[in-house]
């Protein structure tokens, strides 16, 4: 969470930060700041909320901001409320030294105590401004340069940062740092843009070096890159990459919001994940990472996924899955849960981490926490070259693109495409899938982008409507039951994330055992009630629930006659072997939230309280 930009070089650096901010948006938007450096002196302005605020604060100044080193920063509140004071960038005591910071430092307080008795005073309850004076005491203290100051302050403090540090009097050089949280660094013939993703200079260059944990840069205006350990202050070669982003991904074009934009990627999205690993006709899977570690998912006793959110909505469909089509037992734990428990782990054990942004701090504890008990962990990102893509033993992207609404949707199914080839490939290698089992899924599922072109074609008009009537309600309940009832949980997810509306996604079953004595003349209840599999079983659960007055929803197959007549709304999708069917049903639940959130004129791709990117626990 919290986006920070830097910049260094010979342009305007304020509208390079500007509208690099508005990029980073989605990581924060509880506060945001920039500062633009000239000779001896800087500009700061600092303001609560989105960067829109910031920017018209700015502009009513009416004063010129001129400087070409400069620094932004969007905030996700941890330490103290969102508001200006505590709104970066921070200043030390002697207003010399100026840092941005993402990430949380939990040593903050000892340090504070320690700064205080030595006569430190401050303005903010963040940890970073504990950091920024903790660099001026040491370095006034030793006499040291402001990168030693920065890197002995950096192995003083425990937690997570990235950091970008300039000092007033001498702003042609900058310091950046990275543990825990993402720093990425572009370049550009000596000049240089610090981000935390770099979709917010794309624009300028595609070089970029992903500084890895425990590395830090001294950047200095016209010269090259000094790229060092923070622990010992040894130096490192610099590995720049070629970024394959294309600027048309990060902007909404035609669209109002990124989260309609990315709902309707959709079978692009599946396609590109398809792309080269399942080939039609020959129904042949082939994903890299799973065929140079074969053996390992062959013979594995059992497989644990780990995830957080809606990532870890879709480890739950991987359980049906694999447990399916491999046999193997599977279990599904939330990151921040596994990684506190002492889970029982060894050499020969699976785990499976599932994680769009690559970033999910418990979901990287936990790979962490694994890979140190000598188990093997395979990743399923969607970010390239993000933390957790970086530190697993093997893995599969996503190939879903930027996804910059804050809602996930298309890496949601993009996650269960992967998945789906998993199962497949273990499952035809472990022979518990039959060879006509294993070509006729193969089929279907080359057939699933086309189906969700025609799902988001049909019903587009059905949902406005039930919308329509709906969006008013305090509460929704979302039931489904085997490999579709994950799906209710992510529908429920989707709902009450952007609209705020309270919404519970239940297995269709479990309803009798309490929550149906919430159901009345005011409940809309959404059902999933595909034809196969628990088709009867779902038909008795509408029928209690419409004796109980509930108003139901219900997303059936396109021929579907007995379900018709029992909903009081209808919302029809194509056929598809159960199994596959969540990449179909979830659109409908996707579009039914982000429409009733539109109705209600909420900021649908900057819900409050959220972030994209969790890098805090
Ligand atoms: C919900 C959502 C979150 C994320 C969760 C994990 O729409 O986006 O629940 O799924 O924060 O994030 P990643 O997948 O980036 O690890």
């Amino acid at each position: 969470m919290c986006g920070i930009i830097g910049y260094l070089g010979h342009k305007e650096a304020y509208p390079i930060i500007i509208n690099g901010l508005k990029k980073l948006e989605y990581r924060g938007y509880d506060s945001s700041g920039i500062a633009v450096f000239y000779k001896n002196g800087y500009n700061l302005y600092k303001t609560k909320g989105r960067v829109y605020e910031l920017e018209k604060k700015i502009s009513s100044c009416k004063k010129k901001i001129k400087g070409t080193t400069g620094i932004g920063h969007t905030r996700w509140a941890t330490h103290g409320i969102a508001d200006h004071i505590n709104a970066h960038p921070h200043v030390s005591n002697s207003n010399e030294l100026i840092i941005i910071h993402n990430g949380i430092i939990e040593n903050y307080y000892a340090i504070k105590i320690i700064l205080l008795k030595n006569g430190f005073t401050f303005k903010s309850q963040t940890d970073t401004e504990v950091l920024v004076n903790l660099i001026e005491y040491l370095k006034k203290e030793n006499k040291l340069s402001l990168e030693e100051a920065v890197r002995i302050s950096l192995n003083e403090i425990i937690g997570a940062y990235s950091i970008v540090v300039v000092e007033k009097s001498h702003p042609e050089t900058i310091i950046i740092a990275k543990l825990g949280s993402p720093l990425s660094l572009g370049i550009n013939n000596k000049e240089f843009f610090v981000a935390s993703d770099p979709i917010s200079f794309i624009n300028y260059t595609k070089s970029v070096l992903y500084l890895k944990d425990g590395e830090m840069a001294i950047l200095k205006k016209g010269k090259e890159l000094d790229l060092r350990k923070i622990i010992d202050n040894h130096r490192l070669n610099p590995i720049v990459k070629k970024l394959k982003i294309n600027l048309k991904e990060i902007e909404k074009g035609e669209y109002k919001y990124f989260m309609l934009k990315e709902i309707y990627e959709q079978p692009k999205t599946i396609l590109d994940t398809l792309r080269g690993r399942l080939l039609i006709p020959e129904k042949i899977i082939c994903i890299n990472g799973v065929e140079f570690n074969k053996d390992i998912f062959i013979h594995a006793k059992c497989i644990t996924i780990v995830a957080c959110g809606t990532s870890w909505h879709a480890g739950l469909i991987g359980e049906y899955l694999l447990e399916e089509l491999t046999r193997i037992p599977v279990e599904v734990e939330y990151a921040s849960e596994f990684r506190y428990r002492n889970p029982i782990l060894g050499k020969n054990d699976v785990i499976i981490v599932i994680s769009q942004s690559g970033e999910t701090a418990d979901t990287l504890a936990a790979l962490k926490l694994a890979k140190k008990k000598g188990a093997f962990v395979f990743g399923i990102c969607n970010v390239v070259g993000s933390s957790i893509a970086r530190n697993v033993d093997a893995g599969a992207y996503t190939h879903a693109g930027p996804e910059i609404g804050v809602a996930s949707t298309k890496a949601f199914t993009a996650q269960i495409t992967v998945l789906i080839l998993l199962s497949l490939i273990i499952g035809k290698n472990r022979s518990t899938i039959n060879n006509n089992r294993y070509k006729f899924l193969c089929k279907e599922l080359g057939l699933i982008p086309e189906k969700v072109d025609y799902t988001l074609k049909i019903v587009d008009s059905i949902i406005r409507k039930i919308s329509q009537i709906y969006y008013n309600v305090n509460n929704f309940l979302y039931l489904g039951r085997g490999i579709n009832f994950p799906v209710a949980l992510e529908g429920a997810l989707k709902l009450k994330e952007i609209s705020y509306i309270h919404a519970e996604g239940y297995p269709a079953a479990e309803m009798k055992h309490g929550p149906i004595a919430l159901v009345d003349e005011n409940m809309p209840v959404v059902f999933v009630a595909i034809k196969e599999g628990f088709y009867n079983k779902i038909v008795a659960n509408i029928q209690e629930i419409k004796a109980r007055k509930g108003k139901v929803i219900v997303i059936i197959n396109e021929d579907d006659t007995q379900v018709n007549m029992l909903a009081d709304h209808v919302i029809k999708i194509p056929s598809t072997p159960e199994i596959l069917s969540p990449l179909l049903t979830v659109i409908p639940l996707q579009l039914l939230a982000y429409q009733i959130a539109y109705i209600r004129g909420e900021n649908i791709d900057q819900p409050r309280n959220l972030a994209k990117s969790v890098t805090v626990e």
